[in-house]
């Protein structure tokens, strides 16, 4: 049956992913289930949604009781759900205000946006370069692929959006020298996960945050993959000691169901006048009724807490492998976003756990990524190390 599925969806649908040989059925807790009903261990969350794991018991009665009361409407109106999920963001984080849209993509759009038009206000016309990064990864609408520093992604769509200059990551130096009159915005990733799991530096963001506010330059953090608890705190940011002018968020905030925003103090978000900025289903009642649940859970259910401490156990698991196998050439990250750098291809590694019944995906430069629930218990993380050993056993 699985195999008249794939064979369909490459008749049906774009060519545009390369796909595991494989149709998902469902789902629960740490576990996804194929056609076949083969159980397979998820360290991949759907790249870094589903935080709570599959089937979670609030999300679902969330979303039953509002697509029952009042799925849509247009943003033409206030709804308590939106409104709501706007505050738990609000009073848990630097913002003041949220704007809601569908994705991390359509999230670093609006912050781009929004950088824009608040130096336009109150700088005037011509300020309107944003420095990014070498190596970054923003998203693949036009915009955000231009504030995207790897040009692998840009063949065939030229011209790109103007204005955007890449520096090197975590050098302080290269921003500093190429902020100039026009600047504004400075845009990264705390921990560049497409880029092949690369943690920003203390001191480097500091140094940001101090040379951006000096010069009333926007600080835009994209949190799409390291927000909602990902890092072992519920914002990538609290392990900085600083604030971002603006924040993208998307991918957990509504554990699958999908919801971006971004959130920015009063000063900044009030460049947003009414007819500047919109969607159509950004926030809308089930969206919102998402994120409501999604947020709940994760800070009464001491999720992020359990972030913490499973990733510590994990890292010690992956750091007595790399001990035995030299080709483990370096474990980093932070809570459970890490990543395996190896010394070989990591594809055939890949597709050696999926027969071993564990999901993951590589990410740039020999570099498998690690991306397990935040639910995620010792006995699964022991599940996963021991198939890990077996693997590189083979490999020696
Ligand atoms: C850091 C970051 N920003 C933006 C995006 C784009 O998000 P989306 O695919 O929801 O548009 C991603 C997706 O992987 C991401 O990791």
């Amino acid at each position: 049956m699985q195999q008249e599925w794939i064979d369909k969806g490459k008749q049906f649908l774009a060519n545009t992913y390369t796909r595991f040989p494989l149709g998902i059925a469902k789902g629960e807790g740490c576990w996804l289930f194929d056609m076949n009903g083969r159980r397979y261990l998820d360290f991949l969350s759907g790249i870094a949604v589903c935080s709570l794991g599959h089937a979670n018991k609030n999300v679902v009665e969330g979303l039953s009781k509002q697509a029952k009361k009042l799925m849509h409407v247009s943003n033409l109106f206030y709804t308590e759900a939106q409104i709501r999920a706007a505050q738990l963001l609000v009073e848990n984080s630097f913002g003041d205000k949220v704007f809601f849209c569908n994705s991390g993509a359509e999230a670093n759009e609006a912050a781009i946006k929004l950088a824009r038009r608040y130096s336009w206000k109150n700088h005037g016309e011509g300020r309107s370069q944003i420095i990014a990064m070498e190596n970054s990864f923003h998203g693949r609408t036009i915009a955000t692929l231009s504030a995207t520093g790897q040009p692998k992604f840009h063949v065939g769509f030229n011209p790109l959006v103007e204005d955007f200059t890449f520096v090197p990551f975590n050098d302080f130096g290269a921003v500093e020298k190429s902020i100039s009159g026009r600047t504004c915005g400075v845009m990264l990733e705390c921990i560049q996960s497409e880029g092949g799991v690369f943690v920003a530096d203390k001191e480097y963001l500091k140094k940001l945050r101090e040379i951006t506010k000096e010069r009333d330059i926007l600080l835009i953090l994209d949190e799409v993959q390291t927000g909602i608890g990902r890092t072992g705190k519920l914002f990538g940011y609290e392990h900085y000691a600083i604030e971002p002018d603006i924040m993208s968020l998307a991918k957990a905030l509504g554990s699958g169901f999908p919801v971006g925003a971004i959130l920015a103090k009063d000063r900044v978000m009030d460049a947003f006048e009414p007819g500047t900025h919109a969607s159509t289903f950004g926030g809308n009642p089930l969206a919102a009724a998402a994120v409501i649940a999604t947020l709940n859970t994760i800070m009464e259910d001491g999720v992020v807490k359990n972030c913490e401490k499973m990733s510590a156990y994990l890292l010690q698991g992956l750091l007595t492998l790399k001990k035995k196998y030299p080709f483990l050439k370096d474990v980093r990250g932070m809570g459970l976003l890490l990543g395996i750098e190896f010394t070989m291809e990591v594809n055939p590694i890949v597709q050696e756990f999926l027969a071993e019944g564990v999901i993951l995906y590589a990410s740039k430069g020999n570099v498998i990524r690690l991306l397990p629930p935040l639910i995620i218990e010792k006995e699964e993380i022991d599940i996963f190390l021991e198939i890990a050993s077996r693997i590189f056993e083979r490999l020696k």
